[in-house]
């Protein structure tokens, strides 16, 4: 373990009594010193439409590294990136924003980028100009996940140089904002090759790191190894810890994705074994990713095969039921780079991106249109795509910016599908609830799309 005060350092970055203003001006001139002016920024109040020409400049000149990249950027640098379905855009990182992951309440989103920090931001400031957030400057090293605690207290990152997992605990300040965020604790070093994944069940009762050599460890919330497996899969493109905190699944250079469960014993809730669950089989080739909704009955993955599809994956897997695939779509677009996808919750809408687009389905009928298609969302490859527990936000990166959008296709998805059990519904209070329900999606709609909030 590290020394708390050596190992982090921490800035409330937004105004608060005198002290913290001065706390926040010496942090600023730090900033303005040794990393770009763009990190001072914290809780600006600049619109989203500050243009990135100002942010491009400092980079060039002080982070060898994104040369290239800027170069490549030269003709986007003038435009703005606007769209109806943008709720904000989060500047604040000063380089490639590679992890991204909403707290379990909602209530925080966590990014950690390149430029070695993990930043806090709060989801009740996305409709506002102000996005005020915490920074935490992961010292000696660089991480490319995050993954919040289910009690919201805490979150983990992955240190690349070691290949370990570090935890860091938060208090919280009175407007909501993480104060005090200190690092308690480091994972045993049990590294093998890059960590390409890391997860946290829901219930609390386990933690994943998955390693591209087909190495999964599953440790205790104290750090304790439980079990290592090897997947057999040639090397691991993808792996994730199920929603409703049961299985953990991965996806690599064979075309399939295997989910594993991890098991308690029922009497005294110890860890008892990792047990082969259900494979996903039917993708020609690798797998890049797949997501699954909130109980674990649908899945869905995208293929190097230039497909997605959906899963159900409700099976009494004990008795070798495979998952049956529901449907299969053809993606307009050869995945050149990279090619994510998550689903919603309620498995009512599915947001895949290829390259730096995305693309936005409602599932509720069985022909499944792509409702949006969103150009040049980032200006390189989306690295990182994440939804909020409710499937309100759909945040992805690809740059320094993190992009949040309404998930506009999810409450499509959900008035389909309201309608359709308005019309079977026997009970008249149901039946009423359900129209109301429709009726405040639909007007959530129109007030998104006439920039209302
Ligand atoms: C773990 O990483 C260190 C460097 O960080 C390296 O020296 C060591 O060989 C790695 N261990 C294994 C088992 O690969
Ligand atoms: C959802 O998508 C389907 C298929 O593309 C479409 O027929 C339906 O109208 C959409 N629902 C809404 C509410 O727009």
């Amino acid at each position: 373990m590290q020394d708390d005060q050596s190992s982090t350092a921490v800035s409330p970055l937004a105004l608060g009594g005198a002290i913290t203003g001065i706390f926040v001006l010496i942090f600023s001139v730090i900033y303005l010193f040794f990393r770009s002016p763009s990190s001072s920024s914290s809780s600006s109040s600049k619109t989203d439409e500050d243009t990135t020409e100002n942010r491009i400049k400092p980079e060039t000149s002080g982070k060898k590294s994104t040369v290239p990249k800027t170069i490549k950027k030269d003709t986007k640098e003038v435009t703005k990136f606007t769209h109806p379905w943008l709720c904000t855009s989060l500047r604040a990182h000063s380089s490639s924003v590679t992890g991204l992951d909403f707290s379990h309440n909602d209530k925080y989103l966590a990014s950690v980028a390149e430029d070695d920090s993990v930043l806090l931001w709060q989801t009740k400031d996305f409709n506002e100009k102000d996005h005020k957030h915490t920074r935490v400057n992961i010292e000696f090293g660089q991480a490319n996940h995050v993954a919040f605690s289910p009690d919201g207290k805490a979150f983990l990152i992955n240190l690349i140089k070691d290949n370990v997992i570090r935890v860091y605990k938060f208090e919280k300040r009175s407007d909501g904002l993480p104060t005090n965020v200190k690092s308690v604790l480091d994972f045993p070093k049990k590294n093998e090759s890059n960590i390409i994944s890391i997860g946290i069940a829901c219930t609390g009762k386990f933690i994943m790191s998955a390693e591209v050599n087909n190495k999964i460890i599953i440790f205790d919330i104290k750090g304790e190894v439980l079990n290592t497996i090897e997947t057999h899969q040639g090397h691991l493109n993808y792996a994730a810890v199920s929603p409703c905190g049961r299985f953990f699944g991965s996806s690599g250079f064979t075309s399939d994705v295997r989910f594993f469960e991890v098991c308690f014993e029922k009497s005294n809730g110890n860890f008892k074994e990792i047990r082969r669950a259900f494979d996903i089989k039917g993708h020609d080739a690798q797998v890049l990713c797949f997501s699954l909704n909130k109980d674990s009955t649908r899945a869905a993955t995208i293929s190097k095969d230039n497909t997605w599809k959906l899963w159900n994956t409700d099976v009494d897997y004990i008795h070798k039921q495979d998952p049956k695939c529901l449907y299969t779509g053809t993606l307009s677009y050869n995945i050149e780079r990279a090619g994510l996808i998550v689903l919603a919750p309620d498995a009512l809408s599915v947001v895949i991106s290829i390259d730096n687009r995305l693309m936005f389905y409602n599932l509720s009928k069985d022909e499944k249109k792509c409702e949006q298609e969103i150009e040049n969302v980032h200006s390189d490859s989306i690295r990182v795509l994440v939804m909020d527990s409710t499937g309100k936000y759909v945040a992805s990166s690809g740059d320094r910016q993190i992009r949040v959008f309404h998930n506009i296709a999810g409450l499509k998805g959900l008035i389909d599908d309201l309608t359709e059990k308005a019309h079977t519904a026997k009970q008249l209070t149901l039946k009423e609830r359900m129209e109301e329900q429709i009726h405040e999606a639909r007007s959530k709609i129109e007030k998104i799309l006439n920039g209302a909030d």
